[in-house]
């Protein structure tokens, strides 16, 4: 990697990758949202209960004026640090998944993150994920078949991968990466396979210079996610699945601050026989459509 590109990618700052994760959710709300019906008593339930459970709160930990005062600085710059999508992700979202996807029998599934752009470049079966022609990286084979949950294969099913780069950044979000680098979506060929050719990724870091990573070191937390590759799978007649996998030995499996690692979404790379790097196996099973 050259000496230029590394320092414009590190020059990457919260309120930039916060910005445009914050403007990427506006425009992807306002398709989904024409035509909503406002539940007027299930939104006075599930508010009431969450403002309830924060004045609980307040009682039992005997809240001062200085700390709600903090707590009030510090929620006015989650939002001027367009923080929003990265802390409900970070510490919310998790649960949500685990509402969402309880009826599955199929492949386990995970957040999404705020990092997610659709419409990634369409790749062959076996394609390679778009990368800059000196991307850092142990390259990663990642091979496998897509079935429905009676085993039959899912020709044609459609796997969109994203993950962060060598230093944990991820394109559209951190300034000075080509557009889709490291973002693709592979077709599965005829019996549901695909092969992947992609990075290993590394460990990622929350933005340390925002409102999160100010919460972060005040709480004396860490602000690391393990290494992880982001999918989201999906064919005719099933129910699309978004997930992670992850890589056994990462110091961060067992801390995740975004609490998204399950036993389930372990990879198990392994030398690849033919050729510099690793290979791994994962097959995904998805569910019928309701
Ligand atoms: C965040 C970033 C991620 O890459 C991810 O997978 C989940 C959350 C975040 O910064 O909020
Ligand atoms: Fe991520």
């Amino acid at each position: 990697m050259s000496a230029e590109t590394n320092d414009v990618e590190t020059e990457a700052r919260a309120a930039d990758s916060g910005a445009n994760a914050s403007a990427q959710f506006r425009s992807r709300m306002a398709a989904q949202s024409a035509g909503r019906v406002i539940d007027t008593e299930r939104i006075g339930r599930v508010a009431g209960r969450a403002i309830a459970a924060l004045n609980d709160i307040v009682l039992e930990e005997k809240v001062s004026y200085e700390e709600y005062n903090a707590l009030k600085a510090w929620l006015i710059r989650v939002g001027e640090d367009g923080e929003w999508p990265l802390f409900l992700d970070v510490w919310l979202e998790h649960s949500v998944e685990e509402v969402a996807n309880e009826h599955r029998e199929g492949s386990k599934g995970s957040i999404e993150g705020p990092y997610y752009i659709p419409d990634a470049p369409e790749l062959p079966w076996n394609g390679t994920i778009p990368m800059r022609d000196d991307e850092p990286g142990t390259p990663l084979v990642f091979a496998g078949q897509v079935r429905a949950v009676d085993g039959t294969p899912l020709p044609g099913a459609h796997l969109e991968l994203w993950h962060a780069d060598d230093l944990g950044f991820y394109s559209q979000f951190a300034p000075g990466l080509p557009e889709w680098n490291l973002r693709g979506t592979w077709i599965a060929g005829d019996d549901g396979r695909f092969e992947i050719h992609t990075l290993r990724p590394a460990p990622y870091q929350i933005p340390t210079d925002g409102a999160c990573g100010q919460l972060i070191a005040a709480a004396g937390w860490h602000a690391w996610r393990p290494a992880h590759l982001h999918l989201k799978v999906s064919a005719a007649g099933h129910e699309l699945i978004t997930t992670q996998l992850y890589f056994p030995g990462d110091p961060h499996n067992a801390d995740d601050i975004a609490s998204a690692v399950k036993p389930e979404l372990m990879l198990d790379p392994r030398p690849n026989p033919d050729a510099e790097g690793e290979i791994v196996d994962y097959d995904f099973v998805l569910d019928p459509e309701a």
